[in-house]
């Protein structure tokens, strides 16, 4: 076993659990500060509540977004569940990070005014989870509060599905197998470490919901739909945008 846990991944339960580490930093570092600068930008450009008061980025992964939203809100903060992802966070964020499962919020009812989901923290668990995390948050926000859902646009995934496909980058070798499977995206992959020939096992999987799906369950933690983007430079959303980013704010 090595830092990057080359034998370990596979036993952990989740593969949320498992996969977001060192490798995953390495292989989505084209996700990127400057991504993040504009998704923010075009984000407070909408709803201006995020500039002010506490701000949750749940699943803020090493903080890209945090950073940027930071500079004009000193109250955001971020919780994670990657202790690997966190440690990669730059070193002035660690007093607004903390770490936990977002099923399990450490913050109060009606206490944020704003959440957000950037890059598809959304989607990880059962439909009864996934619904019950909507509701929480809702709860946790302000009335007037609102919620960044950077999500994927799950028909331009389906339709779009390369089912298999080899890439390298920073020394790893990545074979990714995709299938839909009960209305999720399951990516399965192979990396091997291209120094030493070491290989692991990692996968994803993510419900593919449609935004009309999003928009009910969101209806039902009590938020409305103010504004969608499908890019995070601000473009409206098309049936063959890359993303689906609504933006909510909490009714009464
Ligand atoms: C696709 S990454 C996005 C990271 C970050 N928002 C970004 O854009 O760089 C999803 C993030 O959700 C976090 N995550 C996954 N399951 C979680 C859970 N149950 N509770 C809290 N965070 C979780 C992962 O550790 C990871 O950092």
């Amino acid at each position: 076993m090595d830092t990057l846990g080359y034998s370990k991944g596979a036993a952990l339960a989740n593969w949320f659990e498992a996969w977001f580490d060192e490798d995953y930093a390495l292989l989505y570092a084209h996700r990127d500060a400057e991504e993040a600068r504009q998704a923010v930008s075009q984000a407070l450009h909408v709803a201006p509540e995020l500039g002010q008061g506490p701000v949750l980025d749940l699943g803020c992964g090493a903080g890209r977004h945090l950073e940027i939203l930071r500079r004009t809100n000193p109250l955001a903060f971020g919780m994670d569940l990657s202790r690997a992802l966190l440690r990669l966070a730059p070193r002035d964020l660690r007093s607004w990070l903390l770490r936990g499962d977002m099923r399990n919020l450490p913050v109060k009812d009606h206490s944020l005014s704003g959440i957000c989901l950037w890059f598809t923290p959304f989607g990880y668990f059962s439909d009864d989870q996934n619904l019950r995390l909507l509701l929480d948050l809702g709860r946790r926000l302000r009335p007037g509060g609102v919620l960044v859902m950077d999500y994927l646009n799950a028909e331009e995934v389906r339709r779009t599905l390369v089912s298999e496909d080899t890439l390298e980058r920073a020394g790893v070798r990545v074979l990714s197998h995709r299938t839909i499977e009960n209305d999720r995206i399951v990516k399965r992959m192979r990396l091997t470490r291209l120094d030493t020939g070491e290989t692991r096992q990692a996968m994803e999987s993510v419900r593919l919901y449609p935004p009309e799906a999003l928009e009910e369950m969101a209806a039902h933690a009590g938020l409305r739909l103010r504004n969608v983007m499908g890019t995070y430079t601000g473009e409206a959303f098309s049936e063959e945008s890359p993303r689906w980013i609504g933006i909510f704010e909490k009714v009464g």
